[in-house]
């Protein structure tokens, strides 16, 4: 059976935006967005359990546990799937204990679905540039990003504002030196398994693509579309 949703999985570096292309896919294509990254800072800010658990290893850029993330991207994928057009995973898989399982779930929930993954490309200079002009807003329910990089698009209208929810920017815990460093170390040690995971998949098809993310995000944006075959008959 057809689920009638495609599944688009990002995999980027920290910075390479990743929530700022899904944000894009969110406004204008009626997809779902999942950023595992956004569901563990709601966690820290409610304080829940869970939020209590991870907010030593969000803060220090390591990551949390495979099956705590698993758990919470199935849950989550269960309530999306024949609801809409495409959802998109933001952050997830990061290991390879993480693409099996979703690998196992797919093959039960979505077999039918097309399943994209998509490589994010930009140097590890553009990277530390980018994370050190970012701002979010500080309402955990929002979390939009902006840039302050001079001359950007991203900028906020009014000076350190939400242009969502009119709720003051921040910068993220994680967008520290030391914690930059160890989110591109971690990230660098997985990319290349888990892309080798995709290509060499045996029960679920996976179409892997690349997509160079150092050009402006609307070009960005297009491209992604045409990837994915939006805007042709499927
Ligand atoms: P997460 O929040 O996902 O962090 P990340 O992967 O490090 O990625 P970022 O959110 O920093 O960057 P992004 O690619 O979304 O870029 P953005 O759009 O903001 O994860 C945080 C933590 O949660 C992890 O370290 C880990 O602890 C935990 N976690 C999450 N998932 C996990 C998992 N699966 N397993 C285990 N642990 C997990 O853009 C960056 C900046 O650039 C912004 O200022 C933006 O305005 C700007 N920008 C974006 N695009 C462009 C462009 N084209 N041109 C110019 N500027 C741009
Ligand atoms: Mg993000």
């Amino acid at each position: 059976m057809n689920s009638g949703t495609d599944l688009i999985i990002l995999i980027g570096p920290p910075g390479a935006g990743k929530g700022s292309v899904s944000e894009l896919c969110t406004r204008h294509l009626g997809w779902m967005q999942l950023s595992t990254g956004n569901l563990c800072r709601k966690h820290i800010a409610a304080q829940t359990e869970i939020g209590k658990q991870i907010d030593f290893a969000i803060k220090s850029g390591k990551l949390v546990s495979d099956s705590l993330v698993t758990e919470m991207v199935e849950g989550w994928l269960n309530n999306q799937i024949g609801n809409v057009p495409a959802v998109i995973l933001d952050g997830f898989p990061r290991t390879i204990a993480q693409a099996q399982a979703l690998d196992e779930f797919l093959k039960i929930k979505m077999q039918s679905s097309k399943i994209y993954v998509i490589r994010l490309r930009i140097s590890d200079e553009n990277i530390v540039l980018r994370l050190g002009d970012r701002y979010i807003c500080s309402n955990s329910e929002c979390q939009a990003v902006y840039s302050l990089s001079k001359g950007s698009k991203l900028i906020p209208q009014k000076s350190m504002v939400c242009d969502v929810c009119g709720h003051a920017l921040s910068r993220r815990k994680d967008d520290e030196e030391n914690a930059i460093r160890e989110r591109l170390h971690i990230y660098n040690k997985h990319e290349q398994d888990l892309l080798n995971f995709y290509k060499n998949a045996k029960n679920t098809q996976y179409l892997v693509s690349e997509l160079n993310v150092e050009r402006a995000l609307p070009e960005i944006f297009e491209d992604l579309k045409k990837l994915v075959g939006v805007g042709l008959d499927k």
